[in-house]
């Protein structure tokens, strides 16, 4: 079997359930369930035995230990992390604890566990690590896209926790040998994002026609990826990706967030008849926003054959009409602590 950390969050249940939906390898999925995991994410798998839920922390040695004895997986994805911007800026403690000290927890068990395994299964294991391209820092205009040898340069506490991650997962190949891969990819979209991000956040707030927060001029750029083209990617790393090496993975889809949000008003418009575009309000900018991030994923595709199957028009209509046929699990993820968040951020 394989495990994967943080797999009730958006990407790691996407990628789950794109595993299972090709393959009946088991799961081990152990996630802390912290605000931004939820396993009615999962709920289609709540009898399926090829999943295994086991609640845990990180940063927990012992557990991560007894974890990895118990079920012996040939391969670790490591999504588990604190992933929101405004949040690491508003309180940056959670995240130098799950996504530095956690990170090297996780590598630290896992190492002494791979050690133990003995000829194919020591030679075969992998460890994964899912990572970002806000490593990379803020694109200047008409610079060529991030590769694999962009200088590392963070901005924010989000970002320079997650390039702390690759560091350490760096470290472990270079001095142990340890079997690590990276994956630095671009902003993700589409079903079961929690709406904190820009993309569901605009779509709930404008179904109940609350003011649509545009930071700053609204013109910074981001890459845009269906989040089931970046699970394939992650699988195909698995599969094929060479030890100590990393790969980038993006849409080929800049766009700055007011086309965003404007493409997100006129669907919904042709959904369900409104006039969203007046509920467009510009806000005070984001400390340290990065102003452009952009993949070049010719690595990806040259060495491991993966390009992305979904355009922004497809991709972006399938998650419009996802939330819109979702809002029970839309209402439930409104809890006291999303709408406290909202308040505190958005006053
Ligand atoms: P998310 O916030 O939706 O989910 C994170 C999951 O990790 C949650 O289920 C949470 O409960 C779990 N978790 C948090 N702290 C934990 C801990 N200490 N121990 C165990 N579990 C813990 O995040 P996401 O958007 O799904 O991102 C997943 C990974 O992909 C992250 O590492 C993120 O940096 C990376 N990434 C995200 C994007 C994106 O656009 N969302 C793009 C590139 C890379
Ligand atoms: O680039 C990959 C990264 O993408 C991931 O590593 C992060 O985990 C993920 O959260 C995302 O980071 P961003 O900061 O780019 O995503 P977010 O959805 O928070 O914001 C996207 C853009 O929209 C960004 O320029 C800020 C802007 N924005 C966001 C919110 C929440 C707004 O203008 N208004 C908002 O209310």
């Amino acid at each position: 079997m394989i495990l994967v950390t943080g797999g009730a969050g958006f990407i790691g249940a996407n990628f789950i359930l794109e595993w299972f939906s090709r393959n009946n390898e088991p799961v081990v999925n152990f996630d802390k369930l912290t605000y931004a995991g939820n396993l009615q994410n999962l709920a289609s798998l709540q009898s399926d035995v090829r999943h295994v839920f086991v609640q845990g922390d990180i940063c927990d040695s012992q557990k991560l230990k007894q974890l990895l004895d118990d079920y012996q997986p040939r391969a670790i994805i490591h999504f588990a992390a604190e992933s929101h911007v405004d949040r690491s800026i508003h309180g940056p403690d959670d995240f130098i604890q799950t996504n530095i000290v956690g990170t090297f927890r996780l590598l630290e068990a896992a190492r002494h566990y791979w050690n133990k395994r003995i000829g194919k299964e020591h030679y075969d294991f992998r460890f994964l690590h899912v990572s970002t391209d806000e490593v990379y820092g803020s694109l200047p205009p008409d610079v060529p896209a991030f590769t694999e040898e962009h200088v590392y340069s963070p901005n924010s506490p989000y970002s320079a926790s997650k390039a702390s991650s690759d560091h350490l997962v760096r470290a472990y190949h270079h001095t142990y040998g340890f079997p690590t891969l990276t994956t630095n990819c671009s902003n993700n979209y589409g079903p079961f994002q929690f709406p904190e991000k820009l993309i569901p956040l605009m779509i709930v707030n404008a179904l109940t026609g609350k003011p649509l927060p545009i930071y700053g001029d609204g013109q910074q750029i981001r890459d845009w990826l269906y989040v089931k083209d970046h699970c394939i990617a992650i699988s195909r790393v698995l599969e094929a990706g060479v030890p100590g090496k990393t790969y980038n993975v993006g849409g080929w889809n800049e766009k700055p967030n007011i086309e965003i949000v404007s493409l997100i008003c006129d669907l919904l418009n042709e959904f369900c008849p409104g006039d969203y575009h007046q509920l467009i309000t510009y806000v005070t900018d984001r400390p340290g926003h990065d102003r452009r991030y952009a993949i070049d994923a010719r690595k990806i595709e040259r060495e491991l054959a993966w390009k992305p199957l979904e355009t922004f028009e497809t991709g972006i209509r399938k998650t419009v009409q996802w939330y819109l046929e979702h809002k029970d699990w839309i209402a439930n993820v409104q809890s006291g602590e999303y709408r406290k968040w909202i308040a505190m951020h958005y006053q």
